[in-house]
C-alpha cells in the first residue's frame, strides 16, 4: 500500500459484510501473513484460527500462487467464456476436477463464489426438471443451521434465521428441516438411530408438501457456520435413499468441506455417498482469488446438452472460468497434492479433536466436535440442560476479544467456537490454540458470571 490508511476513512467509505458502525472499535486491518500467522497493521501476530474465512487451506505467503497469476494476466487477462468460447486455464482446472471430485461428477461451471454456486446449483435442478417434462418441481429443501451465501435465494435457503428479518420476503419455495446436530436432535423415534430420525426429516418434509413439487435438497456435508455440525454415520446414506426415492436431487455444498478441509478431498467420502450436483469455493484457491462453481452428474450433463437452443440452460457470470482465478487454482490444487495436505488434515484433525476433548471437564464447555481440521466447542451456560447464556452476556463478542487478546483469530457462531486452521499448521500452533480456548473460556465465564450477579 502507497500511502497509509486509518480505521476513520474505513469508517468514511468502506461498508462491511454484516456492516454496523458498533463493531469498529474491535476494528484490525490485516496486513501480511505468512503459513498459518497473520499479522495486523500494529504489528501484533495472531494465528489464523479459520484460515481466514475457512478458505485459506494451504496458508498464507505462496509466491507461486502469484506467480501463477502474475504469469495469466501477462498472457490472458480476460476473455468470454460463454458458449462459443473457452480459455486454457479452465478447460484444464474442469478435467481435473473431474478426476478429483465425486467419480459420478464430470462436468463443471465456474462461479466467482459460494453464493453464486448456490444459485447456479438452484437454477439448475430447476432446469433439469423441466427438461425432464416435470415443471412442478421447484422447491428446495435445506436445514436449520445452514449457510449457503446471503443473495436472494441463497439467503432464503441459508437456515440462520438472523440473516432474514431486514431483507424479507425470502425466495418462495424454500423450507427447512432439522440439523442432524448429535448434540441437540431430540430423536422422536427410539426404534431408529438418531441419523435416520434426522434424515427421516427430509422424507417428511418432502411428503407433506408432495414430492411433485420438491425439486432438490442442499446440504453442508459438515455445517460449518451454524457451528461445525458433523451427522451421525449413517446420516447421509439414508438422505441419498430418501432423495432417490421421491426423485429429488441431492446438491453436497462442500464450499468448505471442499479441497481437503475434513480430511478427505469432499466432504461426503466420509460417508460413501455422492450427490447429483456438488457446489465449492473457498479452498479451490484457499482464497488468494475468487472462484467458486458446481459439478453436475453425467445425467444433469445429458439434460443439459439434449435440450433444444431455444430453451438452453441460460445461466451465465461474466466471470465463469476466469482465466487467472482458474490458473491460480490448478497452482493450488499442486500444493495440496504435493504436501499432502488432505492426510495431513485428517492427521492433525484427529490430533486436534484429542486435544479439544480434554477441554470437556471445564465449566460452560457443553460439547466438542470435529471432522480433519474443522471443529467447534459450545459453550453453554448450563452443562444439564445445554441452556445458552442469555443474549445480554454478549458471550460471543466476549470469547472472540479473550482470544484475540492471546493471539488467536477465529469466530464463535451461536456460542461455538469454531477452528478451522490452515491445513500446513503446525502441531505446536495446533497446541496453542487449545491452550488459548483453555484460558479464554473460564476468564470470560467468569466475568460473565459477574456481570450476571451484579445486574
Ligand atoms: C457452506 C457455504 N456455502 C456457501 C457459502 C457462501 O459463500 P460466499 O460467501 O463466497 O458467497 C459459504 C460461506 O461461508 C459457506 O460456508
Amino acid at each position: 500500500m502507497s500511502t497509509p490508511v486509518t480505521l476513520d476513512e474505513d469508517r468514511a467509505h468502506l461498508l462491511h459484510p454484516l456492516h454496523h458502525p458498533s463493531t469498529y472499535a474491535a476494528t484490525r486491518i490485516w496486513v501480511s501473513g505468512d503459513g498459518a500467522l497473520i499479522k495486523d497493521a500494529d504489528g501484533r501476530e495472531y494465528i489464523d484460527g479459520l484460515s481466514g474465512l475457512w478458505n485459506v487451506n494451504v496458508g498464507h505467503g505462496r509466491r507461486e500462487l502469484g506467480e501463477a497469476a502474475s504469469r495469466q494476466m501477462a498472457t490472458l487477462a480476460f476473455h468470454s467464456a460463454y458458449a462459443g468460447s473457452s480459455n486454457e486455464p479452465a478447460i484444464a482446472l474442469a478435467e481435473r476436477l473431474s478426476r478429483l471430485v465425486y467419480p459420478s461428477i464430470n462436468t463443471f461451471f465456474f462461479t466467482s463464489g459460494g453464493a453464486e454456486s448456490s444459485e447456479t446449483s438452484f437454477k439448475t435442478a430447476r432446469f433439469y426438471w423441466k427438461a425432464l417434462g416435470k415443471p412442478d418441481k421447484i422447491k428446495i429443501i435445506s436445514r436449520h443451521r445452514a449457510y449457503h451465501g446471503l443473495t436472494l435465494a441463497a439467503m432464503s435457503a441459508t437456515g440462520l434465521s438472523a440473516f432474514w428479518p431486514m431483507f424479507e420476503p425470502r425466495t418462495p419455495g424454500f423450507l427447512h428441516i432439522d440439523a442432524p446436530d448429535p448434540y441437540r436432535f431430540v430423536n422422536p423415534d427410539p426404534g431408529v438411530s438418531l441419523g435416520v430420525a434426522a434424515a427421516n426429516k427430509l422424507e417428511e418434509a418432502i411428503l407433506r408438501e408432495g414430492p411433485e413439487t420438491v425439486a432438490a435438497f442442499i446440504a453442508e456435508p459438515v455445517q460449518g457456520a451454524g457451528g461445525v455440525i458433523v451427522p451421525p454415520p449413517d446420516y447421509f446414506h439414508r438422505i441419498r435413499e430418501i432423495c432417490n426415492r421421491h426423485d429429488v436431487l441431492f446438491i453436497a455444498d462442500d464450499v468448505i468441506t471442499g479441497f481437503g478441509r475434513t480430511g478427505r478431498w469432499f466432504g461426503l467420502e466420509h460417508y460413501g455417498v455422492e450427490p447429483d450436483i456438488v457446489q465449492f469455493a473457498k479452498g479451490i484457491t484457499s482464497g488468494y482469488v475468487p472462484l467458486g462453481g458446481i459439478g453436475v452428474s453425467n445425467s444433469i450433463r445429458d439434460a443439459i446438452n439434449n435440450t433444444p437452443a431455444a430453451s438452453r440452460w441460460m445461466h451465465a457470470y461474466t466471470y465463469s472460468g476466469h482465466p487467472t482465478c482458474c490458473a491460480v487454482a490448478l497452482g493450488n490444487l499442486d500444493i495440496i497434492e504435493r504436501e499432502h495436505l488432505v492426510e495431513r488434515a485428517a492427521q492433525r484433525g484427529a490430533r486436534l479433536l484429542e486435544k479439544l476433548r480434554t477441554l470437556e471437564s471445564l465449566d460452560g464447555v457443553g460439547h466438542v466436535r470435529g471432522q480433519g481440521l474443522m471443529a467447534a466447542v459450545e459453550v453453554v451456560a448450563d452443562k444439564n440442560t445445554k441452556e445458552l447464556y442469555p443474549p445480554q452476556a454478549g458471550l460471543a463478542q466476549k470469547l472472540t476479544n479473550a482470544m484475540l487478546e492471546r493471539g488467536l483469530c477465529t469466530r464463535v457462531a451461536m456460542d461455538c467456537i469454531c477452528l478451522a486452521p490452515p491445513l500446513m499448521i503446525s502441531d505446536t500452533l495446533l497446541d496453542r490454540m487449545v491452550d488459548t480456548l483453555g484460558e479464554a473460556i473460564p476468564a470470560v465465564l467468569n466475568a460473565v458470571a459477574s456481570e450476571l450477579s451484579v445486574r
